[in-house]
């Protein structure tokens, strides 16, 4: 099976928000739901399964982790702390792009001390080829019950049409870097065309650009802050953002965005911030 489709042949249905559910969620290609917010976890590492539990008792119900973060325990005991049921939670980790996927994918789940994650991606694409043998491994898993669903990171449409090309599948997601400083709407309606959520890491630009005036204008006409504008803006694209807060209140302040709505003209002023910004090197998608 051929699984890509053009951005023309455009289907929305991926990036559509289910808002009966307790916390809003979006729908991947298998029909399994996402929440449209997490926690991310990168440089989480110190006091984690306190600050993720905290997370967790705020409302967050997505974590991003992956085997090269250093959070899979601190996030397992978070989990077992709250005694929260398995199935309100989701958890999304990674393996490196050198990995046998199967195998990395069971070394993660020992870490978390789960017995399944809800989506694991390969973490960046590898220097040759697409991943094609790693995505055969994180199959496996899927078809064991280890993860429920699969995708990728960092990857551009090329290398995800030769992915499908070769395997007959597309991802359920891509994770990228994606900010009103740095994205691409070419990638964004490509993913949709394909069914494939969009998530975004380092959505807050590891705070190097929260203090734009233009960002900074659009927090006082709301009445919400920079952060809260740049999530809310993911949302209303039908992209996910994964902020990382350790402190409390960031917590907080990311998780308060689902009671405002950005006007059209204002999407489009954020829309049009972009400069292909990257908090690393460069927007390595494009
Ligand atoms: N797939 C990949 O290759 C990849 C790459 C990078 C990141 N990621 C994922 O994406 C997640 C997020 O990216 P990131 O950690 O690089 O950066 P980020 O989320 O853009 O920024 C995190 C920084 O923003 C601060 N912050 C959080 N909420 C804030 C708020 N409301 N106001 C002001 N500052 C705020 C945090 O402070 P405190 O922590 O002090 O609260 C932290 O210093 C990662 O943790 C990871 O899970 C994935």
């Amino acid at each position: 099976m051929s699984a890509v489709k053009k951005p023309a042949a455009r289907a929305a249905e991926a990036a559509e928000i289910d808002t009966a559910a307790e916390i809003d969620t979006v729908a991947l290609k298998s029909g399994n739901l996402m929440p449209v917010l997490g926690l991310g976890s990168w440089m989480l590492t110190s006091d984690t399964a306190t600050r993720v539990a905290h997370a967790l008792s705020l409302g967050y119900r997505l974590v991003d982790t992956s085997g090269d973060y250093k959070t899979q325990g601190g996030i397992g005991k978070a989990i077992r702390a709250t005694g929260m049921r398995r199935d309100a939670l989701y958890i999304v980790t990674k393996v490196e792009e050198d990995d046998d996927g199967y195998d990395a994918t069971r070394k993660n789940l020992d870490e978390l001390n789960l017995e399944y994650a809800d989506l694991v991606l390969i973490h960046r694409p590898p220097e040759r080829g697409v991943g094609e043998k790693i995505w055969e491994g994180l199959r496996r898993a899927r078809d064991e019950g280890l993860a429920r669903d699969i995708g990728v990171s960092s990857y551009k449409v090329g290398q995800i049409e030769e992915l499908a090309r070769i395997t007959g599948e597309t991802p359920a997601v891509n994770q990228i870097e994606w900010t009103p400083f740095g994205h691409s709407l070419d990638m964004l309606n490509f993913c949709r065309a394909n069914q494939i959520v969009v998530q975004a890491w380092s959505p807050l630009t590891r705070g190097k650009r929260l203090a734009d005036e233009k960002l900074s204008a659009l927090a006082e006409k709301y009445g919400k802050s920079p952060a809260q504008i740049i999530l809310r803006w993911d949302l209303q694209h039908g992209v996910v953002p994964l902020p990382k807060a350790q402190r409390p209140d960031h917590q907080r302040e990311n998780l308060d965005i689902f009671d405002f709505e950005l006007d059209a003209r204002d999407m489009a002023a954020l829309d049009n911030l972009n400069q292909h910004f990257s908090a690393l090197e460069k927007l390595d998608y494009v």
